[in-house]
């Protein structure tokens, strides 16, 4: 459990400039007070502490988190496990066939992943390199990935780490930092370190939820503390460009809401960008001109009021709600429209680590989809959206013919 007492100071020195072109950055969507997601209470009433989350915009692309807390307080002990899912394999498997075909990718390659968690990524890439290895900061989360067999290193990723790395393994053909860029209020540090790592003619590969796909679908349950950066291409470029390194590749999936994967090599030179890339962004820029960001607050407003009365009336009418999935994306949702256990009885997840816990602020105890099938709810809200088709079909083929699933983005629907 955390000791909050131990909790560095927040960082409000930066609020209002872009931490990645150093621009002013401003707020778009003020979330009030949370606590960071994924801290998960061992009691419903335990008392943990909260801090500002609000989403500014740069006019570079850039969206971030005004208030960034330490990755240490966030990630030295962590309660999120890859899970086991099959759409998650089918994205892993087309991400590597696109790396292959593409020759970013071979045989030969040897593999760094930075934020590698229970080493699910690496494990589909292992039988087809030369060799991979892990680096994550938590410790129970890399121990799992070691149990599993795939070499996990326990060290927050940065230059020093990535020099020893590079000495004792060798520079890496392809360092992947899927979902962990955008996840630390620097993302330059560990870009300092991938250099460092990355062999002369290495790939990197770059992935994240797509800030358009989050405004696009009006996810605003994506912001939360550990999520520091909402990465555009646009915001890639800048990021890479600054650090001399190339833009070579995209590609978009629906994966967590919606994801881009970029891949970027060293720049010997400046090297023009694709006209697949230059459309990209165009595109981009075409949207936020034209008040994408300021639908997404609007959309979030309806959201939120139109979440807080269906659930509403479905309690005044006797209903049983449980949450599907302890996402931290569950935690803003239902913390930002003041839900709490006694409007959601329980929450159902896979991930042994968060089972017996409590979902921070709102209080809603985590269960086994297992219990949660024996003794299910008229209704779930389906706090883990991502995997909707996957859990369903978990839901049905329980048997549970008769459940309704409310559906919280783009908007509130009731399947
Ligand atoms: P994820 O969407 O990655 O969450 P976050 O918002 O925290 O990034 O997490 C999905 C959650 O859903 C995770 O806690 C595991 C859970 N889950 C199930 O309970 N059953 C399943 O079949 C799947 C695929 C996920």
């Amino acid at each position: 459990m955390i000791n909050v007492e131990l909790l560095s100071a927040i960082h409000d020195s930066a609020v209002g400039r872009c931490r990645l072109c150093g621009s002013t950055a401003k707020t778009l969507l003020d979330l009030g007070s949370m606590p960071p997601a994924n801290w998960l209470m061992s009691t419903h009433i335990q008392a943990i502490r909260e801090f500002p989350l609000v989403l500014e915009k740069c006019d570079c692309g850039n969206f971030q988190l005004g208030y960034c807390l330490d990755a240490e307080d966030l990630y030295t002990h962590y309660n999120y496990a890859t899970p086991n899912s099959p759409s998650l394999s089918e994205h892993y498997s087309r991400l590597i066939r696109h790396l292959e075909q593409n020759g970013y990718l071979t045989p030969d390659s040897n593999v760094v992943e930075i934020g590698s968690n229970v080493g699910r990524f690496l494990a589909a890439l292992r039988p087809r390199v030369k060799s991979v290895l892990g680096i994550d900061p938590a410790r129970n989360i890399a121990e799992i990935a070691n149990r599993n067999g795939i070499r996990t290193l326990v060290e927050f990723f940065d230059r020093r780490v990535a020099r020893d790395v590079a000495r004792v393994e060798g520079t890496a053909d392809l360092v992947v930092a899927r979902h962990c860029l955008a996840h630390n209020r620097d993302p330059y540090e560990i870009l300092d370190g991938i250099i460092e790592l990355l062999a002369p003619d290495g790939a990197l590969l770059i992935e994240n939820a797509y800030a358009m796909s989050t405004l696009q679908q009006n996810e605003f349950d994506q912001i939360y503390h550990e999520h520091m950066f909402y990465f555009t291409l646009h915001a890639v470029r800048t990021m890479l460009e600054r650090r001399g390194l190339a833009l070579v590749d995209v590609m978009f999936s629906d994966i967590h809401g919606g994801s881009i994967a970029c891949v970027a090599k060293r720049s010997m030179s400046n090297a023009a960008i694709t006209s697949r890339i230059a459309a990209e962004l165009w595109r981009e820029r075409e949207l936020l001109d034209y008040g994408l960001a300021q639908r997404f607050v609007d959309g979030t407003a309806s959201i939120q009021a139109q979440l807080k009365s269906t659930i509403g009336d479905l309690r005044d009418r006797g209903c049983v709600i449980y949450a599907y999935g302890a996402t931290a994306k569950g935690a803003t949702l239902m913390n930002s429209i003041g839900l709490t256990s006694r409007d959601i009885s329980y929450c159902a997840d896979s991930t042994p680590i968060k089972q017996g816990k409590f979902i921070p602020k709102c209080g809603i105890e985590i269960v086994s989809e297992e219990w949660a099938f024996a003794n299910p709810p008229d209704v779930f809200l389906l706090t883990a959206w991502n995997y909707k088709n996957e859990l369903i079909a978990k839901a049905r083929a329980a048997g549970l013919e008769r459940v309704r699933f409310i559906v919280p983005v783009p908007d509130v629907t009731i399947v």
